[in-house]
Order: C-alpha cells, then sequence, then structure tokens
C-alpha cells in the first residue's frame, strides 16, 4: 500500500500539540482527575434550550417582516450572508456587556475565535515583510496557527500586569531596521490562557498608544472576559480604542458553550487596496467566503434567539454560573494553600501561584523542570493531570511552571486534585530539600 509522507512540513516545526496529548493521556488514564484542560462547565451549557431559542428567533423574524414562517426557515438553510445574519443583536450585545460600540456592518460572525484569527492573518499579513507579535507565553491557537501557515512570529514575554512593553517596543524598532514590519500584535488582556494574568489599565492605554505610533493592529483575543472575578475589570482595549487599532475577537464558546462555534470579530478600521480605502470587515469578508464561506445560519438562529430572550445581554444569565467558577478559583487557591505552603509542607518551599482576577488557570511555580514524561507520571501513579507551562512558549521556557485549570473541576474533586498534585510535586523536590524538611521536624 502507497503512504504518503507529512504535506506540510511546516507542522512539524509547532511546539507539542496541547490538546492531542491532554486528550489522548486523559484517555488512557480516564482515573486521573483533570487540571489540564480548560473545557468550559458543562452544567451551564444550556443545549437542551436550543429548538425554543432557535423558534424565538424565527418567530421574531417573522413579526418584524412579511415573510412567512416557512420562508423563515427556508432562508436559514440556505447560503447566507458572509458577514453573518445576527450582527444587529450582536452589536448591542457588544455594547450593553462590554461597552464597545460597532456598528453592525463592522462585525463579522464568526466560527469562534479560531476562524477569527485565520481571517486576520491571511487578511492582513505578508508571509516575507510582516511580523505577528505574540505573547510568551501564549494560546497555542494563534502561535500554531501562524507556524503551519508559514507566517513570522516574534515572541514577546508576559510579565505579572500583561506583555512587556520594553520589550516590545525595542523588538518593533530592531525589525523596522532590518526591513520587516510588526503588523499584528497578538494579546489576551483578560485573564490570559495559559498565565490567568491580566493587563493592567496602564499598559492598555500605552499599548493603544504604541499602536499608533508605530503603526500596528492589535488582535485582542478576549475568551475570558465574561468570568471576572474581582471588584473592577478594566474595560476591554476594544472600548478604549480611540485610535482604530483593535480588532476585537470574541468567543462565546466559554460564554456559551463550545460546540455552537461561534464568535465575533468587530474591526471598524479603513485599509488601502491598491488606491482606494476599503472597509476592513469587506476585506475579511472577502477571505471569509474561501474558508468557511458562512457561518451557520442556524447556530447563528440559535444566539440570536438567545440575546433576544435576553434583552441583549448576557449577564444576568450568566451570573450563577461566574460565581460558581469564582467559587472553584477559591477552593482551588485554598487546597494549593493548605498542602503546599511551607507552614505545612517545608519541602514545598519555593514553590508559588498567582492569584488570578478571573478566568481559568492558575499558574504555579516550582523549583524543578517540569516535562512532558512528569505529565504521565502523574497521571499514571497520582491520579491528576496538569500542562507544563513549557507547551506555550514559543521557543524555550516556562520549565519551572505548571497550568492548572480549575474550569472543568467538579467542587468536590479540587481537594482530592490539589492532595494528589502535592504528592507528586513532593517525590519531585531534590533530596536536599527534603532533608531540610527532616532537619525542621526533628
Ligand atoms: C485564548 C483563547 N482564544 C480562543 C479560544 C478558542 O475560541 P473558539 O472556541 O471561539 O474558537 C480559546 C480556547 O481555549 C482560548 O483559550
Amino acid at each position: 500500500m502507497q503512504t504518503f509522507s507529512a504535506i506540510n512540513p511546516l507542522l512539524n516545526q509547532v511546539g507539542e500539540d496541547v490538546m492531542g496529548f491532554l486528550n489522548e493521556i486523559q484517555l488512557i488514564y480516564p482515573q486521573a482527575i483533570s487540571l489540564g484542560s480548560g473545557r468550559p462547565d458543562e452544567q451551564y451549557f444550556g443545549v437542551a434550550d436550543l429548538p425554543d431559542l432557535f423558534d424565538r428567533y424565527v418567530h421574531t423574524i417573522r413579526a418584524a417582516g412579511t415573510e412567512d414562517r416557512q420562508a423563515v426557515m427556508n432562508r436559514l438553510g440556505q447560503y447566507n450572508r458572509t458577514k453573518g445574519i445576527i450582527n444587529n443583536l450582536v452589536a448591542k450585545y457588544l455594547e450593553n456587556d462590554e461597552g464597545i460600540r460597532a456598528a453592525p456592518e463592522d462585525i463579522l460572525i464568526t466560527v469562534g475565535t479560531q476562524e477569527s484569527l485565520v481571517l486576520s492573518l491571511i487578511t492582513l499579513c505578508n508571509r516575507e515583510q510582516d511580523i505577528i507579535m505574540v505573547e510568551d507565553p501564549a494560546y497555542v491557537g494563534i502561535t500554531h496557527l501562524a507556524i503551519i501557515n508559514g507566517y513570522r512570529v516574534q515572541p514577546v514575554p508576559v510579565h505579572a500586569d500583561g506583555i512587556s512593553l520594553e520589550i516590545m517596543e525595542e523588538k518593533i524598532q530592531y525589525h523596522a531596521q532590518q526591513g520587516k514590519k510588526v503588523k499584528l500584535v497578538y494579546v489576551t488582556p483578560d485573564f490570559q490562557n495559559p498565565t490567568g494574568i491580566s493587563m493592567s489599565l496602564e499598559k492598555r492605554y500605552r499599548l493603544l498608544e504604541m499602536a499608533q505610533q508605530y503603526d500596528f493592529l492589535i488582535l485582542e483575543d478576549n475568551a475570558y472576559g465574561d468570568f471576572s472575578y474581582g471588584e473592577h475589570k478594566p474595560p476591554a482595549l476594544k472600548a478604549l480604542d480611540t485610535y482604530k487599532r483593535v480588532l476585537y475577537l470574541r468567543s462565546f464558546s466559554k460564554t456559551l458553550y463550545p460546540s455552537l462555534r461561534l464568535g465575533a470579530l468587530v474591526a471598524g478600521q479603513m485599509i488601502r487596496d491598491k488606491d482606494r480605502e476599503v472597509p476592513l470587515s469587506d476585506q475579511l469578508a472577502k477571505t471569509k467566503g474561501y474558508i468557511t464561506v458562512n457561518t451557520p445560519a442556524v447556530n447563528q438562529a440559535v444566539l440570536g434567539g438567545l440575546l433576544i430572550k435576553n434583552n441583549c445581554t448576557l449577564k444576568i444569565m450568566n451570573e450563577e454560573k461566574v460565581a460558581h467558577m469564582k467559587r472553584k478559583r477559591d477552593r482551588l487557591l485554598a487546597a494549593l494553600h493548605s498542602s503546599l505552603t511551607p507552614a505545612v509542607a517545608p519541602w514545598a518551599a519555593g514553590i508559588q501561584w498567582n492569584v488570578p482576577q478571573g478566568g481559568f488557570f492558575v499558574t504555579v511555580q516550582v523549583p524543578f523542570t517540569i516535562t512532558r514524561e512528569d505529565v504521565i507520571t502523574c497521571a499514571e501513579q497520582y491520579g491528576v493531570l496538569f500542562t507544563p507551562m513549557s507547551f506555550f512558549y514559543f521557543d524555550e521556557g516556562g520549565h519551572n511552571q505548571i497550568r492548572l485549570a480549575f474550569s472543568y473541576l467538579r467542587d468536590e474533586q479540587v481537594s482530592t486534585a490539589i492532595e494528589r498534585l502535592a504528592l507528586f510535586l513532593k517525590s519531585k523536590v531534590p533530596v536536599n530539600n527534603k532533608m531540610q524538611y527532616h532537619e525542621y521536624r526533628k
């Protein structure tokens, strides 16, 4: 039988296939509690409401026009408008819930943020001269996408208050001297995947200034913004975007559920196309016409029905879900505290973690290296799964950090998961530290 070799050699240049690896380990060790995958909590999906929401949308469209029910249904079954069919409802939602004012024609309803990323890269970037700057570590959906498609990517470190603007500026200037242009900067200002970090308000303003000064566009990925656990969350970059530098990528996967495969891409810019200025959203739609053609109108109708039902705000509907996720974060932090503070576990001196103000992830810093093999050992021998932070770095980095996802855990699993993780971490502590522990106990 004839076999084929890998067709795109760039596929071999990406790092770990994170999702594939975690899924596979979970299948091999089904008893392991997962702190690995950032899946949303299924108890809030509301998939059973789907027919009612669809009906509500159909009813509203019919009441507002002259078509009969069958004609509306037929239209939903047909190829549809490339930019989407619920843009006016989504525009109202963005204004109500996020303070973002966007004209419906500047919005594309996409097949999730992953499609928004594809459309942005393909529409805006040239593989020879343009550089895409990404947070490091970052969501692999952007870095791996760019690598396998042959775009130039430059990582910029993430600090406790967001991407390092000093290093970014140095890199922009360096690449300009090499005749290259930083075209896009990808950031997740709210509760970043993988670190859980948020960008400070001051940095948000400065980043917008820099975009104006150095003439780049910002890809603002907001998948977790609804899950805010503090008193005040800074506004989205897009809500502060007086220079029109931000392309806003809004996923509904965590806010609603991932299999709906819906996202919104907001672009209000005009761009030069040969000798004329055209709306960027039209160019993005042109690209979309060759990628997914349309976003399924049936799925859009479901979201449309939900927005109509909730007066174009999802805040009240999501209140309990967000409060529950906050409780899970608190439980996880409390469990880390009781298992890993030096007062109760002197061997754990040097283990630290951050306190994310929202989202699904906590970063744990450990005083030793964590490898891919450690994930397997931990799942097999200790019954718990986590993700090494190094999986999310562009080159090297994060070798002594792990990402813990608390979103998919059941409440009663949290403390067991952390007790198991603590046993594994203890097994990794160099003997000297454990000796100190014994000395301490004497
Ligand atoms: C930062 C970030 N962006 C985007 C996505 C995926 O979004 P979507 O399901 O809308 O494609 C994820 C999913 O984990 C994510 O973490």
